[in-house]
């Protein structure tokens, strides 16, 4: 398994590649890989010709030091799982320094109000510290394509508006969500929920299904009272919030258009461990 390490290597590794008129898919991740990160390492592979896996745990998108600090790591691992993709993936695998140029720091981007509600009012910086670092990412890489999974649509929904507003030229592919059995997304963070709220976080997906069969019949106002009600009888789950929002421009609506495309979103806590999910209505 090739890693690379260092921009300059990177650069070497590129220059090889594009004399050979290669295309290249980048698959963003911090690690910790599980099924829903292989589901879009498997497309990438299938449509380029070299993928290349970032892993890279991301200090300016984390709001909750203890949560960067508890996010689990293992590259050993998630390089024995890569090697099945051989020969088409390479990882990029940078130290902060290579990414982070002085202070470690997001910059400041205009997310146009998408980085306003949700997971953005509930995580202080989160977005900016994304943008920061796909758009390094994607610089550094210029991809043709570029892979993320709609479990996190929020970001997904960010970075088509990133890449948009800077022209960069790389077509991004968003991949659905890949589920455990009882339909809990599959999350890093998984690993570190007690078996038994594994299993119950069930709920979250079964609560998604439940409010998309209402969306048809019940109103807005009567489907989030639903949910907040399912929660507030939950001892081993916190509703942080349930919201049912415009696909595209994800501002929370009360009452609904013909020909629009809706989304639900929800996050919640399980003991300490913050789970997200979201589920297209219609
Ligand atoms: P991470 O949480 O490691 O996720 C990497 C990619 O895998 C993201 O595009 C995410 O949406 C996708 N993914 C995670 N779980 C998934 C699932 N169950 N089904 C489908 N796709 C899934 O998201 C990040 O890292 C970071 O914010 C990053 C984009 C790498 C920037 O640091």
């Amino acid at each position: 398994m090739t890693t690379i390490n260092t921009r300059e290597e990177l650069r070497i590794f590129l220059e090889g590649e594009r004399n050979e008129a290669r295309e290249i898919g980048l698959v963003p991740t911090m690690g910790a890989l599980h099924e829903g990160h292989l589901s879009l390492i498997e497309r990438a592979v299938q449509e380029n010709d070299r993928v290349i896996v970032s892993i890279f745990v991301n200090p300016t998108q984390f709001n909750n030091p203890e949560d960067l600090e508890k996010y689990p790591q293992n590259l050993q691992a998630d390089l024995d799982i890569l090697k099945t993709f051989l020969p088409k993936v390479v990882v990029f695998a940078p130290a902060i320094e290579e990414v982070y140029a002085g202070q470690v720091k997001a910059l400041d981007y205009d997310l146009g109000g998408l980085d306003q509600v949700m997971e953005g009012a509930y995580r202080e910086g989160h977005f900016q510290g994304v943008a920061t670092i796909v758009e390094t990412l994607l610089r550094l890489t210029s991809p043709d394509r570029a892979y993320f999974g709609e479990k996190d649509y929020q970001q997904l929904q960010i970075i088509k508006k990133l890449v948009k507003d800077k022209g960069l030229e790389v077509t991004i592919c968003p991949c659905p969500i890949v589920r455990e059995p009882n339909g809990l997304a599959m999350s890093s963070r998984n690993t570190r929920l007690p078996k038994r709220l594994r299993e119950r976080a069930g709920i979250i997906y079964q609560t998604l299904q439940s409010a998309r069969q209402q969306f048809g019949t019940e109103s807005v106002s009567k489907i989030m009272d639903w949910v907040q009600e399912v929660f507030s009888n939950e001892a081993d789950f916190e509703l942080e919030y349930f919201s049912i929002a415009d696909a595209n421009t994800l501002i929370p609506i009360n009452t609904k258009n013909e020909n629009q495309e809706y989304r639900a979103f929800i996050a919640v806590y399980a003991g300490d461990i913050r789970l997200i999910d979201n589920l297209a209505l219609n």
